[in-house]
């Protein structure tokens, strides 16, 4: 079952919708179109009781407000283009620079999480759909980009990306949610419990630009390949948490075949009880622990603090254009990009 309600107006005078997505055991998701968003999602802990398990904000101004993407669908391009431009069948292409000064960061100013996406509702999913014109953010190219969101009865949130455009551009889509499962009023994610299928990371350097190495995870902080608590290492004297301020990485996932649908990462709650296993076609995700979040007002009038939500944010490796030996992000005219991410919940003792 599919609940609407107004969330409000935007700037421009357009109306946005809440869209309640409602499971048999009573668990929702709740998607705005207003950047495609999760603006919420209450999953059963280990007593029964429900918890909104993603930070968010009450109001719709604070969504137009905002940098800090919560659940907001990114795109063109997650994550930074170092000097925001490319080269792309011999032509150069300039983007936003809303980063540092010096990278484009998650599609420019006006990213698809400030966008208002056209809305269609089956049973238990919300599809959202957007066309990006050519030259948005300054990418090449008229997009069509549809983004549909699935809540099913065993707690899965399928997140599927589908996008073609008219002319070569290039496309790496996510989605930006900040997840606590002891509740986004919880003050931290760090005392949660990660394991990772990722025996690589990708290291930047002091403006977050990836270096182009692809280093072991093994024997470094970055290792989640067993179960570990998310703060035992963060303070580590290593210079990749240094240069930013606690994990903000892309993690290489280990994979059977290219685009293959497989479990990368699971995250336990040893609080609530609540567990969320993350299965993907992406080769990758930018592991993100809220470092910047700062005295944010959030749903409920909670403030969020550093650390309160930690990012999974599935994707192709950021900046392949400049690191052309990474997985292509190019798609080409009248060709489909597809994405699916599933963020699957349950609760033990
Ligand atoms: C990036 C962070 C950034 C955050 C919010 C994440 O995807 O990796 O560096 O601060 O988004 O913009």
């Amino acid at each position: 079952m599919v609940n609407i309600t107004k969330f409000g107006t935007t700037k421009e005078g357009l109306p946005a919708e809440l869209y309640e997505i409602v499971n048999s055991d009573g668990a929702r998701a709740v998607v705005s179109d207003y950047g495609a968003t999760l603006v919420s999602l209450y999953i059963r802990d280990k007593d029964g009781n429900f918890k909104d398990v993603v930070l968010g904000y009450d109001a719709l101004s604070d969504y137009e407000n905002s940098d800090s993407y919560f659940g907001g669908t990114i795109g063109r391009c997650a994550n930074r283009l170092r000097y925001g431009e490319f080269i792309l069948n011999g032509e150069e292409y300039t983007l936003d620079i809303n980063d540092n000064g010096i990278n484009s960061l998650h599609g420019g100013y006006e990213g698809f999480n400030k966008k208002c996406w056209a809305t269609s509702v089956e049973e238990n999913a919300v599809t959202f759909s957007l066309i990006s014109p050519e030259f948005d953010g300054g990418y090449p190219g008229n997009l069509i980009v549809t983004i549909r969101y699935e809540f099913t009865d065993d707690n899965e949130l399928k997140i599927s990306y589908l996008a073609q455009s008219d002319a070569d551009t290039i496309v790496n889509l996510t989605n930006h949610s900040y997840f606590n499962l002891d509740g986004h009023d919880s003050e931290t994610c760090l005392d949660a419990e990660l394991c990772v299928n990722a025996p690589f990371y990708l290291p930047v350097n002091e403006y977050s630009q990836l270096t182009g190495e692809i280093r072991k995870c093994e024997g470094t902080p970055f290792d989640f390949s067993s179960p570990k608590v998310i703060g035992k290492d963060i303070e580590v004297d290593d210079i990749q948490l240094r240069l930013t301020n606690g994990y903000d990485h892309t993690l290489v996932f280990e994979k059977s075949e290219r685009g293959a649908f497989e479990k990368c990462a699971e995250l336990k709650s040893l609080n609530s009880g609540i567990c969320m296993e993350v299965y993907t076609t992406e080769p990758s995700a930018q592991f993100y622990t809220g470092n910047y979040i700062n005295n944010e007002k959030g749903k409920g009038g909670v403030l969020y603090s550093k650390h309160q939500g930690i990012c999974f944010e599935t994707q192709l490796f950021p900046d392949a254009m400049h690191n052309t030996f990474f997985p292509s992000p190019i798609l080409k005219k009248g060709e489909k990009y597809t994405s699916l991410t599933t963020y699957k919940f349950y609760a033990v003792r």
